[in-house]
């Protein structure tokens, strides 16, 4: 039999505008917003920036050169690795994972999808009151399902196209198209009256907030989303990268992008907020309520929330396609079945994982847990347990069961200074910042 040669990027910018688009996401602008808004802004977000240097960049690194080097899937690259031992298992962990986050992230990437219709449409700005737009679009058992469906489609379509004519062709249009869209919208809320209150609040840090445990916590889980990191998803994108490319530029490159994406989106968003007199610190309804209100009553206001969800809807659907191509690389080497066949039934099953997510406002409102519905259950296991754990073991694993002898050259560092900080945040700082994170997380469960 003739060995099919692995798909590969057409180009390095290709890698980097779809490993960007990947990270950059709803973690974002939808998640990014409120959980900087419940937890004090500017001293949040340098504790955040703290972790993407010291936990986020070294994963990263990490990833990419695991899936450099085997050329293959999460579950064959940690077995090409250390065939030796049960490493494997973490790259199970991740193809599981990835179908639990893309069925419930399907979910509200189709809440942006109607919302950025009916922006355009005109009904979002003839709607009296939001909270009740959002109430009564949530409660109805069949549209959310229906949006939620056809963001999965295009995904499936985008991703059954391969990783060059699809993937990194939409990637290559999209995201200038996106970063130009998230230019527009914070240069234009900064012209608003108040922008100086979300400037402070986005960048002059209450250095006493800085005592509250929960800051630490909610900075690392935020990290992790928005970075997209512990699920192999830039090992598997990694892996389609030819041996000839540098690795720490390039993850370099990815953060910055996904940090300043996500800092650019809050110089939107507060500025706005401050203006007139909103809180910043709403929860995950910041963006379906608190938001829409304000782009009605602002001047130009109907454009800038148009031009919002359209972002979110992009943002949504670059990092859609990197998840669903886990577990696609995955069942392709397993079944050997073509990536057409392989990624249309993929989509099928996890469009069907979100649909709980998507009816737990309605028909499955009675189902919670600690006060949280189907939905944020997914979301609270997903950014708290599943991604953490799925980032201790790559750091356990690149530290430690690849060792120093394989993990530097494997991507591209030496035993220079720079080596040794690598492997010391994989050997220490990410597992045990990681553990503590995780275990108070268990503690807020209870
Ligand atoms: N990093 C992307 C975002 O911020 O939206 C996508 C993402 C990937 C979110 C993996 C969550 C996740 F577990």
């Amino acid at each position: 039999m003739t060995q099919v040669t692995r798909e590969h990027w057409a180009s390095r910018t290709g890698f980097l505008l779809a490993s960007i688009g990947s990270a950059a996401g709803l973690g974002n602008i939808w998640r990014f917003s409120y959980v900087a808004g419940e937890n004090g802004g500017a001293s949040f977000l340098l504790v955040y920036v703290l972790c993407v240097l010291f936990i986020g960049l070294p994963i990263v690194i990490a990833e990419i050169s695991i899936g450099r080097a085997a050329q293959g899937d999460a579950v064959l690259a940690f077995r090409s690795a250390r065939p030796d031992r049960p490493w494997f298992v973490a790259g199970g962990l991740a193809v599981a994972g990835c179908f639990f986050i893309l069925g419930f992230y399907g979910v509200i990437a189709g809440w942006a999808l109607k919302y950025f219709v009916a922006a355009l449409s005109g009904e979002l700005w003839q709607a009296p009151q939001h909270n009740h737009y959002f109430k009564d679009f949530l409660a109805q058992p069949l549209a959310p399902v229906i949006w939620q469906f056809l963001m999965m489609a295009v995904t499936t379509g985008v991703v059954a196209c391969g990783v060059q004519r699809g993937i990194e062709a939409v990637n290559r249009w999209l995201m200038p198209v996106l970063a130009a869209i998230v230019a527009v919208l914070a240069a234009y809320a900064l012209t608003l009256d108040g922008a100086a209150k979300g400037l402070n609040f986005l960048f002059a840090p209450d250095w006493s907030a800085l005592r509250h445990p929960q800051i630490y916590v909610a900075a690392i889980g935020q990290a992790f989303f928005s970075l997209g990191i512990g699920m192999a998803i830039f090992l598997t994108y990694g892996s389609y990268l030819a041996r000839s490319q540098r690795v720490p530029s390039a993850a370099a490159l990815i953060v910055v992008g996904d940090t300043l994406l996500a800092v650019v989106a809050g110089l939107a968003i507060f500025p706005a907020v401050f203006s007139f007199g909103l809180n910043p610190a709403e929860g995950p309804e910041l963006a379906f309520i608190t938001l829409p209100s304000l782009f009605a009553l602002m001047p130009a206001g109907h454009w800038f929330g148009t031009l919002f969800f359209g972002l979110l809807v992009g943002a949504a659907l670059t990092s859609m396609f990197s998840i669903m191509e886990v577990p696609v690389a995955y069942f392709m080497r397993r079944t050997g079945r073509s990536r057409r066949a392989v990624t249309l039934s993929l989509g099928a099953v996890i469009f069907l994982v979100g649909v709980p997510a998507s009816l737990g406002y309605s028909i499955l409102a009675t189902i919670t847990i600690a006060g949280r519905n189907i939905l944020e259950l997914y979301d609270f296991g997903v950014a708290n347990f599943l991604l953490p754990l799925g980032g201790i073991a790559t750091a356990l694993f690149t530290g430690w069961g690849w060792g120093r002898i394989r993990a530097l050259p494997g991507a591209d560092l030496h035993d220079n200074a720079t080596g040794k900080i690598w492997l010391f945040c994989l050997r220490f700082i990410a597992p045990m910042f990681i553990a503590i994170a995780f275990f108070s997380n268990s503690m807020v469960l209870d």
